[in-house]
Order: structure tokens, then sequence, then C-alpha cells
């Protein structure tokens, strides 16, 4: 079998941290079920501007579009505030997920039995929570021309970003989810604002026709995004799959992971399109928090989302479907022994750092593998 062939970006802030963790999973999985894992690691974020100027380099995307997977950790923090727009750290995140192709972004909100009191919410409305939510990642006004900011010389500037969807990325955004339901309940919710946006416009129509096209076996429903907010927290489980572009999908996904009971908790994968003669996809795993400059350098960074973040990796990468089961496992019987990093911390739990809370899922990884 070739070698399954990774690369490692660590970036900023917890990213090492969280990574570190995850490292320690690679491991033990190539010493005890021999996963053979090839693993190249590069710099991405600040750590690449600092090292090279830019927030990751050519050598290092050269890497990333070698690779069968790429593992990225988090980027950003005060310390590259001041660097110029076009190199900041998180630009290094963007032009990955531009030139990787990664249009699709799966972002499960899952609620750990465990951690239903953790949540803000009340736990009867997030006991046994299960939603994804997919974002849209390579276009929208994250992506849309022009974006400046020009000075108009009587003492203003003028600020513009720009929202751009064409049919074929609303489509093949549409049609991922509608897939994705077949594995799971069956339901879609398509968010946009219709009622201001002439993308909403054209995100409502496409994906309506995708629907009446293949997928009419999966229940279609449509939310305006801001009524779509506001459901998530008053009745969250509600939704299967909810569809969405790149900055609506960013934010609700915020919203969501507090449902699970932290940032901490949510990982995601980023996929391109199958290679038409290989079907391989290009794919990029993280979670969905920054770089907690707040926590940094403390060792008590929550690392499950990092975890599960590789978990998807097993799965929708190498095709690993009982050591993804069997990692998700890990970390749910990790969560029932009590094992809290301190952003999902209650009483009664023991409070533990980053690097326990990685070594006991690696345990118990290892221990319902035997
Ligand atoms: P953040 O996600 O880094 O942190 C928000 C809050 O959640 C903080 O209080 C933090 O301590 C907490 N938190 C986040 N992850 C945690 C974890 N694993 N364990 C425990 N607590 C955790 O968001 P922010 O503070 O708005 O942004 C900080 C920097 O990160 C910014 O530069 C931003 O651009 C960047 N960022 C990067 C990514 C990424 O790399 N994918 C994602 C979001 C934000
Ligand atoms: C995320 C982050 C990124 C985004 C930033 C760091 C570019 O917030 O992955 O959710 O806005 O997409
Ligand atoms: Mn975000």
């Amino acid at each position: 079998m070739p070698a399954r062939k990774l690369l490692l970006l660590p970036g900023d802030g917890i990213g090492p941290e969280a990574m570190a963790e995850v490292r320690k999973l690679i491991a033990a999985m190539d010493s005890h079920l021999q996963a053979g894992f090839d693993v190249e690691y590069g710099l991405v974020g600040g750590a690449a501007y600092d090292a090279h100027g830019q927030a990751i380099s050519e050598e290092d995307m050269g890497k990333a579009l070698d690779a069968d997977a790429v593992l990225f950790g988090a980027v950003g923090g005060p310390k590259w505030d001041g660097v110029p727009y076009e190199v900041r750290p998180e630009a290094g995140l963007l032009r990955l997920r531009k030139d990787l192709g990664l249009f699709a972004n799966l972002r499960p909100a899952i609620c750990y039995p465990a951690l239903a009191a953790s949540s803000s919410l009340k736990p009867e409305l997030v006991e046994g929570l299960d939603i994804l939510i997919l974002r849209e990642l390579t276009g929208g006004v994250y992506f849309g021309e022009p974006k400046t900011i020009t000075d108009l010389g009587n003492g203003q500037k003028r600020a513009v970003d720009t929202q751009v969807y064409d049919t074929y990325e609303i489509e093949r955004i549409a049609r991922a989810a509608f897939e994705l339901a077949r594995t799971r309940s069956g339901r879609v919710c398509s968010m946009e604002k219709r009622n201001v946006m002439k993308s909403g416009v054209l995100w409502h129509e496409v994906v309506a026709q995708t629907h009446r096209d293949g997928y009419t076996d999966v229940q279609l429903d449509h939310m305006l995004a801001d009524a779509g907010g506001m459901q998530l927290v008053r009745n969250p489980k509600q939704f299967d799959v909810i569809v969405t572009d790149n900055l609506f999908g960013d934010m609700l996904s915020d919203v969501a992971a507090m449902l699970t009971g932290s940032l901490g908790m949510l990982p995601s994968a980023s996929l391109g399109a199958p290679d038409e003669q290989t079907g391989k996809r290009r794919a990029l795993y993280e979670p969905v928090h920054g770089s907690a400059p707040d926590i940094a350098g403390q060792g008590i960074a929550n690392p499950l989302a990092m975890i599960a973040s590789f978990a998807m990796c097993l799965r929708y990468s190498f095709n690993m479907i009982a050591e993804a089961d069997r990692l998700e496992a890990a970390i749910a019987a990790v969560l029932d022994q009590g094992y809290r990093t301190r952003d999902i911390m209650s009483a009664g739990m023991t409070e533990v750092g980053t690097a326990t809370m990685g070594d006991a899922v690696v345990q118990k990884f290892l221990d319902l593998a035997a």
C-alpha cells in the first residue's frame, strides 16, 4: 500500500500545542497499527511570515498540493496585527483553501453526552445534537473582487468587499449537501439572504433547481440566514445539514460551537472535487477555532477539535472508517471519564492540560483497538 502522505501545518498560538497531540496519535498508529503515515511539516501564518515574509511559502504550497491530506492547526495573533494585509497570517489559510480548490467545508457540531451541561444552552436543547454545517469555502465575499480601500480625498475612505457567486459554485455545494444528507437524516436547510442580496436570490434558485434535478428524496427547506441563526440557538436539533455561503457559514459555525460546549470541540474538513481519473479529493483538516492568543503557551488549550479533525481525515482522506469511529469513541470515552480542559470544565470533573487530554485519548484509542 502506498504511504499515506500527510502535511502538518501547526501554525501559531495554540495551533502547535493542539497539533502535538495529533502527532502522538500518528506515532501510536504507526507503531501499533502499521498505519504507514509519511509525515512532512511546513510553516503557515505568522510562523511562516516570521521565517520568510509570506503567510505560506511556495515550497510549502507545493508540499500541500502534493499531500494526500493537510492537517492545519491555527493561524494569527496580535504579534502580526501590523503586517501588510496581503501577508497577514490568515492569508496563508485562504490561499491554501483557494489553491487546493477546497470548496466544501464540513463543520459537524456534535454534543457529546458528557458535555450537555457545558453548553451555554439548556442541556435538553443540545443533548444528542448532531448537525452538520456545510460552508461554501472558496467563493463569496472572501474572494470576490474588487476588495479595496480607496482614499476619497475628502478625509473619507471607502472600503469595498464584493460578494460573488456563480451558478456552478452554488450547484456543487448544493450537491455536496444533498449527498451528505443522504448519509444522515435526509434533510437539508439552505440559508441565504435573498431578501436583500442578489447572491442570495441566485443561491436560493440554484439550490432549489439542483434539488429538483436529482435529490427530491432529500427534504429541502430554505431559511433567511438571520432567522437561521436565531433558530440555531432556539432549537438546534431541528436541523440536520445546513448549507450556506462562506461568510454566513463562518459565523453560524462559531455559533454552533457553543451548542457543543466549546469552540475547542469543533472539527472541520475542507474537501475539493474528486479527481476525474483517481477519484481522490484534495483535503485539509482543521479545528474551527483560531490561535487563541489569550491562552496560548499555557498548555491548557483543548486539543479535541484538532484530534476530531484528524478523525475526519482518517474517514474522508484515507477511508479508515473503523479507526475514525474508534478515535471518536475514544474522545467520548475520556469525556465520560471526566477529563476536562478548562474551557469545558464543570463541577466534579478533573481539570487537565492539553497534553494529559491528548495522552488519555491516545491510550483510549489503543485500548479500543486491542
Ligand atoms: P479564537 O478561536 O482563537 O478564540 C476565541 C475564544 O475561544 C478565546 O477565548 C479562546 O481562548 C477560546 N478557544 C479557542 N480555541 C480553544 C481551545 N482549543 N481550547 C480552549 N479555548 C479555546 O478566536 P479569536 O480570538 O477571535 O481569534 C484569534 C486569532 O485566531 C485571530 O488572529 C484570528 O484571525 C485567528 N483565527 C484563526 C483561525 C484559523 O486558523 N483557522 C480561525 C479563527 C480565528
Ligand atoms: C475560520 C476562520 C477563518 C475564516 C479565518 C482565520 C481566515 O475564522 O476558519 O473559521 O474566516 O474562514
Ligand atoms: Mn471562523
